[in-house]
């Protein structure tokens, strides 16, 4: 008998991360794998250039959710995907990342008595300001398997009192698209698009709230990434939730910081891998530009991720405007080499399956499920 899995995803972020993870389990016999969107991301350049540059499979639910606060777009993903899980009767839910979906999805499962698997989990902020650490915790708390990227995951995880048994170290299912989307991503021609062939810039990403929803505290940044484009022309590609801030607040970023619509999976690889840094407050962005050996500068007082600071290029630079351009200065005088972190090696869907398999083996009769 096959298990069936349902895979939710729903926002940018995920979408990288269940593209590796659905092509190591479609092929494998002992897998049936369904699809649903919850549509917490909408726009063509948020969501369906992915699904495209990604070759993720057409979704067989589309739950269309879109924008909301925090509670209602939790909710509505668990008031929609419900009826989905009770129809489907699947024997396991796989949620990606920290994004409201996955709560959501998470939240649905484990209440109807689906096991619930969460790729990416363990990490840890410890900052409850961050409306995905709020979401990473609960998640983990009520998953049944939680695959790990890396081993800071599992103490956190082993720390909250979850069984060893529970908790497999697989890798960076990210690492996996990043790798595979390479010679794809090499191809762009954006670089030429923009005009930028030959010079020497930084790229920019920006979205949490905390960052661009309070006018101060995006201007404060704002009056840093200034100062450093008048040495390093900058290209932003700007969330529509920073530009609708940017716009209100009429900040004037000057003449060399380049504001772009939202860019594809491989377009901005592409960026990411000929800029001379990076400045984000994304999570993935920061573990990308590691394995890409490019600086990064992260606009954040912490990072969950605490492996790219420790292996890799990246530094917390903070969010005001001084800690911002000490650490510019820093990254100038000793920018830093980096090691790619372990199992960081585009074969991370496979130990996942592998884990996967192992789980449902361990939780199901021998007969109901053939180690094909
Ligand atoms: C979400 C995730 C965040 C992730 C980010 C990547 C949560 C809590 N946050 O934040 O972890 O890093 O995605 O982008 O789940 N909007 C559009 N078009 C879209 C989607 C959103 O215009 O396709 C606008 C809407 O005005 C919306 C706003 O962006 O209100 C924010 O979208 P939302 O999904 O609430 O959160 P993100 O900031 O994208």
């Amino acid at each position: 008998m096959k298990v069936r899995l349902i895979f939710v995803a729903g926002a940018r972020p995920n979408f990288m991360k269940v593209a590796p993870l659905m092509a190591a389990l479609h092929p494998d016999e002992r897998f049936e794998s369904i699809l649903i969107h919850t549509g917490q991301h909408y726009d063509d350049s948020m969501s369906g250039t992915f699904f495209r540059e990604l070759q993720i499979p057409n979704p067989q639910h589309h739950l269309n959710v879109g924008s909301g606060s925090h509670a209602q777009q939790t909710a509505e993903v668990m008031r929609r995907l419900e009826p989905v899980l009770i129809d489907e009767k699947p024997g396991g839910v796989v949620v990606v990342g920290d994004v409201n979906s996955t709560l959501a999805g998470a939240l649905v499962a484990a209440k109807l008595e689906i096991p619930v698997i969460h790729a990416e989990a363990g990490l840890r902020s410890f900052d409850r300001s961050m409306p995905e650490e709020v979401n990473r915790i609960v998640t983990d708390a009520i998953s049944d398997l939680l695959l790990v990227t890396e081993e800071s995951g599992r103490a956190n995880l082993l720390r909250e009192g979850k069984d060893p048994d529970c908790i497999a170290v697989v890798g960076n299912l990210m690492v996996d698209s990043l790798r595979r989307s390479l010679p794809a991503a090499l191809q762009s021609d954006v670089l030429h698009r923009l005009g930028i062939l030959n010079s020497r810039f930084g790229l920019v990403t920006l979205h949490r709230p905390a960052n661009v929803d309070d006018e101060k505290q995006l201007r404060e940044i704002a009056s840093a990434l200034r100062l450093i484009s008048e040495e390093l022309p900058l290209y932003w590609a700007v969330h529509p939730r920073t530009r609708t801030h940017l716009e209100h607040a009429g900040i004037n970023l000057g003449a060399k910081i380049h504001l772009l619509a939202p860019l594809g999976y491989l377009d901005f690889l592409h960026l990411q891998m000929k800029c001379s840094v990076v400045l984000t407050d994304s999570g993935g962005i920061q573990e990308e530009s590691t394995v890409l050996g490019i600086p990064c500068l992260t606009l954040r007082d912490n990072t969950e991720r605490p492996i790219t600071v420790e292996c890799g290029t990246n530094r917390i630079a903070g969010t005001s405007r001084d800690s911002i351009l000490r650490a510019w200065q820093e990254d100038r005088e000793s920018p830093k080499q980096g090691t790619i972190p372990p199992l960081w090696d585009g074969h991370a869907g496979e130990r996942c399956r592998e884990a996967i398999a192992k789980f449902f083996a361990a939780h199901m009769r021998l007969e109901e499920f053939s180690q094909a």
